[in-house]
């Protein structure tokens, strides 16, 4: 897979080495550090690893050094499994998941960087406030207008199937962050992860808003970038197709207008 370009404040100095006293069986982590309070340019810390006494995962390596190393140590995680999406970053030229990426992967030094093309806030943590914009803006909710039932809204079991492949995403911003369309037209273009979310509701048995779903992204920009080059399917650590999502809404919108 492409190496992905860094971060966008990035003019990358070397820092410090921070080693393992006593360790036989060490691994190093060279990892992106960037404070905004300090003056400094962008660099990279290495810090070798006792995986003797070190989970299997690069997050468990993430949370060793800030516990015992650098406790300055910035990154964001929650679920530990998959589940939640924050602990999204590039490892080893992939953006991909810390705590599901296994440390044994990946030959030699790891790498590891923000996810690319963000603004970073602070070390390996992007500014996604605009992704969480993109994402508000395509109305993530059911919307209907039809009297509300007494109990609910019933699905068929083929109708709910259609949702697979969709639900399960996780908002890492992995397949976003990897799309060069969205890299440089980010600001119109909605990208990956949030027209696999439009999609998701599109096709949803229960909405009943499909027009005005549609008629938001008819325009240039917010849906017409993706140039299919599959970055998104490649990078999402879910094993999703945002691009598949993609064309189905472009089908979706030339069967409106044929
Ligand atoms: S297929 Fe489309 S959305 Fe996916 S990486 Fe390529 S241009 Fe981006
Ligand atoms: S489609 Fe995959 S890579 Fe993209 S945001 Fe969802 S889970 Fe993450
Ligand atoms: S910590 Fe939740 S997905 Fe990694």
């Amino acid at each position: 897979m492409a190496e992905f370009t860094l971060p966008k404040n990035s003019k990358i100095g070397k820092g410090k080495t921070v080693k393992a006293d006593g360790a036989s069986n060490v691994k190093k982590f060279s990892v992106y550090r960037w404070n905004p309070d300090d003056g400094q340019n962008p660099r990279m810390d290495t810090f070798e690893v006792d995986m003797d006494n070190c989970g299997p995962m690069v997050l468990d390596a993430l949370i060793k050094i800030k516990n015992e190393m650098d406790s300055t140590l910035t990154f964001r995680r929650s679920c530990r499994e998959g589940i939640c999406g924050s602990c999204a970053m590039n490892i080893d030229g992939t953006n991909t998941l810390a705590c599901t990426k296994a440390i044994d992967d990946v030959k030699g030094e790891v790498k590891i960087t923000p996810l690319p093309h963000r603004e970073v806030v602070k070390d390996l943590v992007p500014d996604l406030n605009d992704f969480y914009a993109q994402y508000a803006s395509i109305k993530p909710w059911m919307e209907t207008q039809s009297t509300t039932p007494e109990k609910e809204r019933l699905q068929s079991v083929e109708d709910r199937a259609k949702l697979d492949g969709l639900y399960e995403c996780i908002l890492c911003a992995c397949c976003s962050t990897s799309c060069p369309s969205y890299w440089w037209n980010g600001d119109k273009y909605l990208g990956p992860a949030i027209l696999l979310q439009a999609y998701r509701w599109l096709i949803d048995s229960r909405d009943e808003n499909t027009g005005e779903r549609l008629d938001d992204l008819e325009d240039p920009f917010r849906l017409y970038r993706c140039h299919t080059i599959m970055n998104c399917a490649n990078a999402c650590p879910k094993g999703l197709n945002p691009a598949k999502a993609i064309a189905e809404i472009k089908i979706m919108m030339a069967e409106r207008h044929g």
